[in-house]
């Protein structure tokens, strides 16, 4: 919002200068509106891995990073992953507002018809390799989705984009899970309306015809919780990637497969998978130390993975709920004496104590503790990054959303600094 606010930029070899406006949003720091900069001082500005550029405006989702504050449309993480249900986070996000019961009943009738997938997509799965990483798989299938619901395509039309929106929010847990079912070998297993979002998640995933599969209670409910604290998290790098795709008007299940491409990286949601795979090289409490040495060693690429935030300089609130919810499901699946669990949470207190991670304020992150729960689940490690996907499904889509309602969108097009060769003669190849 436009404030009487101002910065001034003086340009200090010809003293010319000029009056920027300051923008106030509700929380967080003010930011200086630069989109006429070019046209009035001939500049651009320069900021390759957007440490201070808000690319856009956004009502969802507001990080503190230096308190560890996370809130989605007002309401603090903690509050919700203790009061709310995954799909009741999903209406929020999408809607702006909590549901009343109606609303919440046909926002759930309207999800829980939308699970199935067409049938001719099963067959896209045999044309995979049964050891791709399942995030590959994602990447194809979820793209997909575009050439077969061809009645949710057109952007402009407000009752397709509701039903786009449904449909990936529905359809995304059933690839998922039929994607950890294909590399396992066992048969599809189609979604079940009598269940709720995330017991029917865990029924696809571990359901086999030859027996019945009773959903655990406990497990569902870690299950809805973690997907309510992977849903959204602001301008992050999958969710730009979203953003900018979405800018050129492209359809919105082939902007959710972009974002699945950049999720897939061990920078971002690939760090949950990276994480379980560091704490077995560490192997044992005792070799904690060393490899506290090797991240703190520049000449070494090894870093402390689930370690660290671009935005939070403080404890991630995400992964305080997850560590919490840890103890929960292994008392649950009997799991005592987790070697791994033990090594993370040492290796958790040795670094919080380290002159070098305090110093860099850096603290565990969502993924830290995710993994563990994960593969106490008996989800396949590859999937991990996967379910991170289906949860941060429904951020995607209302950040999409919310992008392609606003009156001013444009196609996004950052501008750069060249820094390669100037004007030269083309020699011709027998000269060279
Ligand atoms: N281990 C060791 N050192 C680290 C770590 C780490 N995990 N993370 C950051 N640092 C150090 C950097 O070397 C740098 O040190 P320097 O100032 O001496 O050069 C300093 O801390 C700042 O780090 P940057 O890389 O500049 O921070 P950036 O914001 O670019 O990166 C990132 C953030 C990618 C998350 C980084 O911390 C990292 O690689 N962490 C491990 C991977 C991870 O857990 N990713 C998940 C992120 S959360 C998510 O996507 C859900």
């Amino acid at each position: 919002m436009k404030t009487d606010k101002t910065f001034t930029l003086t340009n200090d070899d010809t003293g010319e200068s000029w009056t920027l406006p300051v923008l106030d949003g509700t929380e967080g720091p003010s930011v200086i509106d630069v989109r006429k900069l070019y046209a009035d001082t001939g500049h651009f500005t320069f900021d390759p891995s957007y440490t201070s550029t808000a690319s856009c405006k956004s009502r969802l989702t507001f990080i503190d990073g230096d308190e560890g504050v996370l809130m989605h449309r007002g309401y603090t993480i903690e509050e919700l992953t203790d009061n709310s249900t995954f799909l009741e986070v999903a209406y929020l996000l999408l809607e702006g507002d909590l549901p009343s019961q109606k609303q919440m009943d046909d926002f759930t009738h309207n999800v829980t018809y939308h699970t199935m997938v067409h049938e001719q997509l099963h067959k896209f799965f045999t044309g995979f390799r049964r050891d791709a990483h399942p995030m590959a798989v994602m990447c194809g299938v979820v793209g997909a989705l575009s050439a077969f619901y061809h009645d949710s395509l057109d952007i402009w039309d407000p009752k397709q984009r509701e039903i786009s929106a449904h449909r990936l929010i529905a359809k995304i847990p059933t690839l998922a899970a039929m994607t950890m079912k294909y590399a396992l070998g066992q048969p599809f297993v189609y979604p079940r309306n009598d269940l709720n979002y995330a017991e029917n998640f865990l029924h696809m995933c571990f359901a086999l015809p030859a027996e019945p599969y009773k959903v655990s209670p406990t497990l569902a409910k870690a299950m809805d919780k973690i997907l309510i604290l992977h849903a959204d998290h602001e301008q992050n790098a999958s969710t730009s990637t979203v953003r900018l795709a979405g800018s050129s008007q492209a359809n919105p299940f082939a902007c959710i497969s972009s974002g699945i491409t950049s999720l897939w990286g061990p920078a971002h949601g690939g760090a949950n998978q990276a994480v379980l795979a560091m704490l077995r090289e560490i192997g044992s409490v005792d070799r904690i130390p060393e490899f506290i040495e090797r991240a703190k060693d520049k000449d070494d690429p090894f870093r402390l993975m689930g370690f660290g935030h671009r935005v939070y300089k403080n404890y991630d609130p995400r992964a305080g709920v997850l560590k919490a919810s840890c103890d929960e499901v292994l008392d649950e699946l009997g799991v005592e004496n987790e070697p791994l669990l033990e090594i993370a949470r040492e290796l958790e207190k040795i670094a919080l104590q380290d002159e070098y991670f305090v110093e860099r304020k850096l603290f565990p992150n969502v993924d830290f503790y995710s993994g563990i729960i994960l593969k106490a689940m008996g989800f396949p490690e590859e999937m991990f990054t996967v379910l991170f996907a289906v949860g941060r499904t429904v951020g995607w889509v209302s950040q999409w959303k919310e992008m392609i309602e606003e009156p001013t969108l444009r196609i996004g097009r950052p501008r750069q600094l060249y820094t390669g060769p100037k004007k030269r003669s083309y020699v011709s190849i027998d000269k060279r």
